[in-house]
């Protein structure tokens, strides 16, 4: 089943061809194509992909087929791509509202002298390329409608999740009391999960024929919500403890005062000496000792023995429900695939 993952890169040019081809008939000079293409290159490409490659495996595993028809195959791909596209769209934007240097290994897109503020701009583009595609490739399919606003839907409520994300996150304001566990499970089912986990099972379950209405869909987002919050839970924790050469990025949640899994778990365990100290050096963008003090404290609070207890919690919950799933409705392969590529993951 891997061996997709080398023919999805291979298709890529191919969907970044189809955007281009059709820029000259919206008056696009050879200038504006060419910039096109190297921005869609450098924020599509890159990542672990393991969103899209979860469609194509996913519509495999629905249709009981390790090799799937060429036409059925291509379609897939485009699905896993326009989620891929949409992760571009979204990290664009990201970057921008967070700060972030790094992404992916190499400068975040606004942080490149010849884009800058633009990057606001090429984000929305992103986000059209997803609709040219899909019309391109599904204008005629009778779940065309669904797979439209399956993806509205989903944009809105990574949109929310952002939006509480940079809300409970202000600059020069710290107030402690605005993060709480409730609010940081909002956060992360929001901004992380509909997109990343529920998004690509329920886009191969409308490509291979299952009614928008079916009981199927709310069977999927009872374990793949769960799951993507564990995911988030993950990157919270990798963004003070990963390897940044291996994560691709330089964590900035302390500096910027986000509603991180750290700190709300943080505060479950202080004492009011400790609180004080979380107050005056959380949120700060610099001298850099305020971060270490943050990060020294939640040594003092055992804060990784937290989230090892964590995780193996999370990945025996999400067991359990994945056991109880129903084969006549959907094969339990679709949850586990996923929890195998996520379960204790390091990047
Ligand atoms: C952003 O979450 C999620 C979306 C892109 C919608 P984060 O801000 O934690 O993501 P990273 O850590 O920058 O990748
Ligand atoms: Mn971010
Ligand atoms: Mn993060």
């Amino acid at each position: 089943m891997s061996t997709t993952r080398q023919e999805f890169i291979d298709f890529f040019p191919q969907l970044t061809e189809v955007i281009l081809s059709e820029l000259p008939a919206f008056g696009a000079t050879p200038e504006m194509t060419s910039r096109i293409k190297e921005m869609i290159e450098y924020n599509v490409m890159g990542g672990k992909m393991n969103r899209g490659l979860s469609v194509v495996d996913t519509v495999k595993i629905m249709r009981g087929e390790s090799t799937l028809p060429a036409d059925v195959n291509e379609k897939a791909m485009v699905l896993g791509w326009s989620v891929e596209w949409l992760q571009a769209f979204f990290l664009v934007a990201d970057d921008i509202m967070d700060e972030s240097p790094t992404r992916r290994g190499q400068p975040a897109w606004y942080r490149r002298k010849d884009v800058g503020i633009l990057a606001i701009n090429d984000s929305f583009i992103l986000e059209a390329c997803i609709f040219r595609l899909l019309k391109k490739y599904f204008r005629s399919e009778p779940y065309y409608i669904d797979l439209l606003e399956l993806l509205h839907e989903t944009s809105y409520q990574t949109e929310l999740g952002q939006m509480v994300d940079l809300l409970t996150a202000p600059e020069n304001d710290i107030n402690l009391d605005r993060f709480s566990i409730q609010k940081h499970g909002y956060i992360v089912e929001y901004k992380t999960a509909y997109y990343s986990f529920y998004l690509p099972v329920a886009l191969a379950l409308l490509m291979t024929g299952t009614p928008a209405e079916a009981p199927v869909f709310q069977v999927a987002k009872d374990i793949l919500i769960p799951l993507g919050v564990y995911f988030q839970v993950q990157d919270d924790y990798l963004d003070c403890y990963g390897n940044p050469e291996f994560i691709g990025k330089i964590g900035t949640d302390i500096e910027d005062n986000k509603c991180s899994w750290l700190v709300v778990q943080a505060l479950d365990r202080v004492t009011p000496e400790q609180r004080q100290i979380l107050n005056d050096n959380y949120g700060r963008k610099s001298p850099a000792v305020h971060a270490q003090r943050v990060k020294d404290l939640y040594v003092e609070l055992e804060i990784e023995n937290v989230y090892r207890a964590y995780e193996d919690k999370s990945i025996a919950e999400i067991q359990d429900k994945i056991s109880e799933v129903d084969e006549s409705v959907v094969p339990k392969e679709v949850f586990t695939a996923f929890l195998n590529k996520v379960a204790k993951r390091t990047k």
